[in-house]
């Protein structure tokens, strides 16, 4: 085991952490869970919910992962050696090794549809025949052989990232891919602006409707806030780890929440005027990226285009949280196992890949088999989701509100305290860690079980 790598600045830090947690959840999920829950309404409760619940979480995954420099189960021998706190890193690699199973499967639908759409082959199907699209979707998903090719393409490419290590591997990729979707959602957005009727999109997000809004609005905005910041998964441990000591991890953080409920915004602003011009339903879920928006590309001028430009940043955004999932098993073989890079991505690859594949064939051949009266797919997201991210997330704030303590966590925010001003908000932030939070995501759990 060499030394251990770094992320070289705050720069290159916040462009891999927003990577993470900009994904599948940002672009396919929160428009429509806007849509479906009350526009504005939803979006005003979503971000207190991340400002007040997620953003603490966030910091113990920080203060952990850099205070300790480990991997996430090493973090806690070295914060509490002798004790059972350890079991949060189990937790961890289990969340992301079950998280990536299904998640790589959906990552290689989003790189199917990208070359689909570079040979234009939207526009082969009858225009505006949405029976067509829908057709092809689902044929493609439950066909045998074409999603496992894809999904196992995209696990090829997640890996062949991570082998270059922190630096390399993961911050340079961050750093051309991040901008390049940027500047593509907000052309994106531009151009939805331009559409005929496109402004019933934007009252459809934007219009607050609070008369929709109860105590499953608030679950809702809480189960999305955690997936769509990749908490509980063990995912910001790791890279804080990377993150050196004299960089202020308050501000990092808070750039990664900004970035990414900005970028969930901007994809609401893309996807819903374009459907609304469109005269189509809104509340499609995964339809809506891949049999909905194909048909919207397929009937407009330049769709061919803006195909290409979506399905991009579509399969960037998959990529990234990919890359990040995978680092979790793969520092932690390295440092655990003493395995080189290479052998530990390589093992991660295919554990990963033969799950994966399960996971694509129970959208086809393997639909019959249940577990719970569950998909194996479902299964799979029900299990990270529900169980080990929640208990996980539930452990970590336990841990750091009282075993880890209220010293350490200033120190470790403060950098040993060479940085100054923010202590009310330090001691707001952890009061929230040791009471409301546990409660918060204790009340999750038992809701989403029942
Ligand atoms: N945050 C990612 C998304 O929005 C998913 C993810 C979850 C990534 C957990 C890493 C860890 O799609």
């Amino acid at each position: 085991m060499g030394e251990r790598d770094n992320f070289s600045n705050r720069f290159g830090a916040l462009v891999a952490l927003i990577g993470s947690a900009v994904g599948l959840g940002n672009l396919w999920r929160f428009p429509y869970l806007v849509g479906r829950n009350g526009g504005a309404a939803f979006i005003i409760i979503y971000i207190c919910i991340v400002l007040v619940i997620c953003l603490p979480l966030m910091l113990c995954e920080m203060v952990v992962g850099r205070r300790s420099k480990s991997n996430v189960f090493g973090a806690f021998r070295k914060l509490a050696p002798g004790s059972h706190w350890n079991i949060i890193g189990i937790l961890a690699v289990l969340s992301a090794v079950t998280i990536l199973s299904f998640y790589s499967v959906v990552g290689g639908w989003t790189l199917a549809y990208l070359v689909k759409s570079l040979g234009f082959g939207f526009h082969a199907v009858a225009k505006g025949d949405g029976a067509a699209f829908s057709g092809i979707f689902k044929d493609f998903v439950t066909s045998p052989v074409q999603p496992l090719l894809y999904t196992l393409a995209f696990m090829a490419i997640t890996g062949f990232v991570v082998i270059f290590g922190v630096n390399r591997g993961i911050e340079k990729t961050s750093k051309w891919m991040m901008p390049i979707m940027l500047v593509m959602i907000v052309g994106i957005v531009i151009w939805s602006m331009t559409l005929p009727g496109s402004s019933a999109g934007f009252r459809y997000l934007f219009k607050p409707d609070f008369s929709h809004v109860g105590w499953n609005t608030v679950l809702a905005a809480l189960g999305q806030a955690f997936f769509s910041l990749s908490l509980g998964a063990g995912t910001i441990m790791t890279y804080a780890s990377y993150i050196r000591k004299d960089e202020n991890i308050l501000r990092i953080s808070a750039g990664t929440v900004l970035g990414d409920t900005v970028f969930a915004i901007l994809a609401g602003c893309a996807i819903m005027p374009a459907v609304f011009s469109y005269g189509v339903s809104p509340a499609q879920g995964p339809g809506l990226v891949f049999v909905v928006l194909p048909n919207i590309f397929a009937n407009m001028p330049m769709g061919s285009i803006i195909a290409i430009m979506f399905f991009i940043i579509l399969f960037f955004a998959a990529i990234t949280s990919s890359i990040s999932l995978m680092e979790v098993p793969v520092a932690f073989l390295i440092e655990e196992c003493h395995m080189k890079r290479k052998t530990a991505v390589l093992v991660s690859f295919v554990s990963i890949l033969a799950l994966g594949c399960v996971c694509s064939l129970s959208q086809g051949v393997l639909g019959g088999v249940k577990i719970f009266g569950k998909s194996i797919f479902d299964f799979f997201d029900f299990m990270s989701a529900n169980i080990f991210m929640t208990i996980g997330g539930l452990l970590l704030v336990i841990f750091v509100g009282w075993k880890l303590g209220k010293a350490a966590f200033k120190d470790e925010m403060t950098n040993g305290g060479r940085l100054h001003g923010a202590n009310w908000l330090l001691d707001f932030f952890f009061f929230i860690i040791k009471f409301a939070a546990p409660a918060v995501i204790a009340v999750i759990f038992f809701t989403n079980l029942i």
